[in-house]
């Protein structure tokens, strides 16, 4: 019985080629096996062609993305018995009709999953964000090489890698390249040191190209159905195992129509026993394809203004009134919308659970989204800002204004004046949290 190696789990190009040159030389689904890897035999000389519908050539692509050994001679029957005049997918009831959808059912679901879960972290880079954001995922299918080509085509800009076990994609400036996979990290900060010993030697081994089918199929796909996100996800998880169950159910948050559009829900962060609470407005672009809030401009500025403000970003817990980023499409860019009082309204919840579980002494509401979130009206912040005051027994709130404000400034010199009363103003937070 003759053996067909594939070149790899994802060598669709191969898995082509050998079922045609089979079907063509008349061999029978049950006289041929099928390997990934591995030494095979030669496929019979294939002369001429023949075509299939293209409902079943879309099945196979993606179910061909399956972890599933059997995958290979499934699809090969399938293709075996069309080529032979049957019309498998008008058949009502039949099992390799079932078994093909149901993988590629799971493929779309997976796809779509390790798109919307693949959380980055920088690596190297400059208070400008440069570098390289380098993102881990443990897909259940081989579904990497069709969704890192839909997150090309979605972020060609910033330089990403993504590493699974299966294998890794690389992309910079839209060009895409698949090397080799690597064992899951631990954390984040397992993955960064991984990244930082290994990240040379898996670019340099990066290659162009994959033969995996075209990803618009997965892409029109329907979303799957809510299921909490994937454990192996390299992600920020809270200390505290209440926000840590909290930031897992507000991935499938459904409160508000903001889910839809953003990639991904950006929870708070930060020690269980933070004196002190930030809350910004919303995530922004680069938060929502980090997952983690204050990562962009506005959150270098943040960083800088607490530095000088002799506050430890490690100390606080930040987060954001809205945990999706809002926005709308201009060309290529997403820009910035304010969510309005029902989106406050609806993610008022999520910022309810981590107040109470950080119970901070001071929360400092940065920008008239987050005040009017936290206070339930709408707040002037030139005239209420930088006076604490009682926001329960034993809690104080201190309204400021939100980096991205600073950011926007058009005059120098405001800027500069701006940003000193900004940073006054954490002085007097810090001092506030920190009393006795
Ligand atoms: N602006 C915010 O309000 N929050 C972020 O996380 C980033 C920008």
């Amino acid at each position: 019985m003759p053996t067909v190696a594939l070149a790899r789990e994802t060598d669709w190009a191969g898995w082509r080629a050998a079922a045609r040159a089979l079907v063509l030389a008349g061999v029978a689904p049950d006289a041929v096996r099928w390997r990934a890897g591995g030494a095979g035999d030669a496929l019979p000389a294939a002369e001429g062609g023949f075509g299939l519908p293209r409902a079943l050539v879309d099945l196979a692509t993606l179910a061909f993305q399956a972890r599933d050994p059997d995958r290979f001679p499934l699809l090969y029957r399938l293709v075996w018995r069309a080529h032979a005049g049957e019309r498998v997918l008008d058949l009502a009831l039949d099992p390799d009709v079932d078994a093909a959808r149901a993988l590629a059912l799971a493929v779309r679901a997976e796809a779509h999953r390790m798109r919307t879960h693949v959380r980055f972290l920088r690596a190297g880079g400059d208070a400008g964000g440069g570098g390289r954001l380098i993102g881990w995922y443990a897909p259940a299918h081989f579904v990497l090489e069709a969704s890192a080509q839909l997150i090309a085509r979605r972020f060609p800009d910033p330089s990403w890698s993504i590493l699974t076990p299966d294998g890794s994609a690389h992309c910079d400036g839209g060009d895409l390249r698949f090397g080799p996979g690597v064992a899951p990290p631990a954390d984040d900060a397992a993955l960064a040191a991984l990244w930082g010993e290994r990240g040379g030697e898996l670019l340099a081994g990066a290659r162009p190209g994959t033969s995996v089918p075209e990803a618009e199929a997965l892409e029109e796909a329907p979303r799957p159905p809510d299921r909490p996100a994937l454990g192996p996800v390299v992600r920020h998880v809270p200390a505290d195992a209440a926000l840590a169950e909290a930031s897992a159910e507000a991935v499938r948050c459904r409160r508000c129509p903001l889910w839809e559009p953003a990639t991904q829900t950006v929870f708070g962060e930060g020690p269980p026993g933070a004196r002190l609470l930030l809350v910004g407005e919303q995530p922004g672009d680069q938060e929502d394809v980090i997952g983690r809030p204050f990562v962009g401009p506005a959150g270098q500025l943040l960083d800088q203004a607490l530095e000088e403000a002799g506050i430890d970003r490690r100390a606080v817990y930040i987060t954001n009134a809205v945990k999706h980023f809002k926005f709308v499409r201009r060309g290529k860019r997403r820009i910035h919308e304010r969510p309005d009082p029902a989106e406050m309204h609806a993610c008022a919840f999520w910022l309810d659970v981590e107040r109470v579980r950080i119970a901070p002494r001071l929360t400092v509401l940065m920008g008239a989204t987050a005040a009017r979130s936290v206070l339930g009206r709408p707040v002037t912040i030139t005239r209420e800002r930088g006076r604490p005051f009682e926001l329960a027994p034993g809690a104080t709130g201190f309204v400021t204004v939100h980096p991205s404000f600073l950011l926007r400034l058009p005059d120098e010199a405001a800027k500069a004046r701006e940003y000193r009363a900004f940073v006054a103003d954490l002085r007097e937070a810090a001092r506030i949290a920190g009393g006795g």
